[in-house]
C-alpha cells in the first residue's frame, strides 16, 4: 500500500478518492490529525471499503509513524499533512511551523530509518513525494514571467515560510542521503470537500446564506486556479514517473484576479440557484482590509511536467469552477458537517 497523510483534507480527500477510484489500486494508509481542517465525511463512501485504513494522528508523533511503516511497509509515502491558510498562519504561526517543518523532518527522519532496512528492489522502488505550494517562491508583479522550478524561494507569510523550510528538508534528504523523493509545487486548488475559509467556497456558501463577499484589498490580486482532480493526476504522474530529487510546478494555467472569480461564481448562482429577490449575488460584494503582506500575484509554467511527463490539466476554469458550484449545492449535508461552531468562532475572528 501507499502512506499517504493528510488525507483527510480537501486535496488529500480528492486524492485518495480518486485513487481509489481505480480498483486495481494500491491500498491506502491514510494518516491524519483530523485538525479543524479534517473531515471523515469526505471519505464515507470509503467506510467499507478494506483497501482504506484511516489512522488518528499527528505526522509528528514519532513512534506511531515508525511502528506503522513497520506494520505496513508501504512502498510510498504522499505527503499533504499540513497547516494550510494563509491567514490562520498570520493570527497562530506555531501551528504552521510545528507541523508543516517539525512534522514533516519527523516523517522524513522515520521513512529513512524505514527506507534504509529495504531490500534493494524496494529501496529503488520506494518514493516520498512532498506536496508543496507556489507560494515559496513569493509574489510576482503583473509584467513578470510565471513561476518556474528554477525560480529562488522568496516565501512571505509565516505559511509559505514553513513550506519552504519543509521543501529545503525534503531536498537535503535527497542530496545528502540519497533518499528518494520528489517535490511538486502547485497553484491555488478549487472544487469539492474545500473547506470554506478559502475563498472559492467562502463565496459559495457566504452568497447562499445572503452574507457579504469579502475582498481583501482592491481585488486585483492574482492566483493560477487548478482544479483539484487535475492536481491530484499530477501528483499520480509525478509519483510513478517522477525523476529523483527534482520538483515539478503544477498549475491550471488558469490566471484570475480575484474579484473576476468572484463575479464569476456569482453570475453561475445567479443561473442555478437565483436569489428569492432576483438580484444579483454580485451586489453582496464587499470589499475589506486586505490581508497583511498579501502577495500580489501567483502564476504558475506547468511546461516542465508537461514536456517531461506529459501531464496538462484537463479543465478550465470555466468548466472546473462551474462543477465546483454545482457540487456546493448538490451537497448541503457535507457543508452543515464542516460549518461548525469552530468554523463560526473562526468567520468573526477574522472578518468581525
Ligand atoms: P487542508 O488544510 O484542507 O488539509 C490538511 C490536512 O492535514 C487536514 O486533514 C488535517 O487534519 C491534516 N493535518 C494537519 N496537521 C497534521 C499533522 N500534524 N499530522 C497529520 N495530519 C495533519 O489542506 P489542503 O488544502 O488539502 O492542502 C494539502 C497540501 O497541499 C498542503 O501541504 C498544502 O500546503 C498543499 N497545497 C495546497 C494548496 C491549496 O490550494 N489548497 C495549493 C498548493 C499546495
Ligand atoms: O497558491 C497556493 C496556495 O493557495 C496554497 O498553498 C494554500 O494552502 C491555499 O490556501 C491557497 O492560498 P491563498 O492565500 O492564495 O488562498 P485563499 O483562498 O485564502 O485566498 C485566495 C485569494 O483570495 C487571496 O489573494 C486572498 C483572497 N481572499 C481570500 C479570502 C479568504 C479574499 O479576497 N477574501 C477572503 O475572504
Amino acid at each position: 500500500m501507499i502512506l499517504v497523510t493528510g488525507g483527510a483534507g480537501f486535496i488529500g480527500g480528492n486524492f485518495v478518492l480518486d485513487w481509489l477510484a481505480n480498483p486495481n489500486a494500491d491500498g491506502i494508509l491514510n494518516l491524519d490529525k483530523l485538525t479543524y481542517a479534517g473531515n471523515l465525511t469526505t471519505l464515507e463512501s470509503l467506510k467499507d471499503d478494506p483497501r482504506h485504513v484511516f489512522v488518528h494522528g499527528d505526522i509528528g508523533d514519532k513512534a506511531l509513524v515508525a511502528q506503522l511503516l513497520k506494520d505496513y511497509q508501504p512502498r510510498a509515502i504522499v505527503n499533504f499533512a499540513a497547516e494550510s491558510h494563509v491567514d490562520r498562519s498570520i493570527h497562530g504561526p506555531a501551528d504552521f511551523v510545528n507541523t508543516n517543518i517539525v512534522g514533516t523532518f519527523n516523517l522524513l527522519e522515520c521513512a529513512r530509518e524505514y527506507w534504509n532496512g529495504l531490500d534493494d528492489a524496494e529501496k529503488k522502488a520506494f518514493r516520498f513525494h512532498h506536496v508543496s505550494t507556489d507560494e515559496v517562491y513569493g509574489s510576482l508583479s503583473a509584467t513578470d514571467p510565471a513561476f518556474t522550478e528554477t525560480n529562488s524561494y522568496e516565501p512571505n507569510s509565516p505559511y509559505s515560510a514553513s513550506k519552504a523550510a519543509s521543501d529545503h528538508l525534503v531536498r537535503a534528504w535527497f542530496h545528502t542521503y540519497g533518499f528518494p523523493v520528489v517535490t511538486t509545487n502547485c497553484s491555488n486548488n478549487y472544487g469539492p470537500y474545500h473547506f470554506p475559509e478559502k475563498l472559492i467556497p467562502l463565496v459559495i456558501l457566504n452568497a447562499l446564506n445572503s452574507k457579504a463577499l469579502p475582498i481583501y484589498g482592491d481585488g486585483q490580486q492574482i492566483r493560477d486556479w487548478l482544479y483539484v482532480g487535475d492536481h491530484c493526476s499530477a501528483i499520480r504522474e509525478v509519483l510513478a514517473h517522477g525523476k529523483l530529487g527534482e520538483t515539478y510546478n503544477i498549475g491550471g494555467w488558469n490566471e484570475k484576479a480575484n474579484i473576476d472569480v468572484v463575479k464569476t461564481i456569482c453570475t453561475i448562482l445567479d443561473e442555478l440557484q437565483p436569489r428569492p429577490d432576483n438580484k444579483s449575488y454580485s451586489e453582496q460584494i464587499t470589499f475589506v482590509k486586505d490581508r497583511p503582506g498579501h502577495d500580489r500575484r501567483y502564476a504558475i509554467d506547468a511546461g516542465k511536467v508537461e514536456r517531461e511527463l506529459g501531464w496538462r490539466p484537463a479543465e478550465t476554469f470555466d468548466t472546473g469552477i462551474r462543477k465546483t458550484v454545482q457540487w456546493y449545492l448538490d451537497n448541503p449535508v457535507w457543508v452543515e458537517g464542516v460549518v461548525s461552531g469552530s468554523y463560526r468562532d473562526w468567520l468573526q475572528k477574522q472578518y468581525s
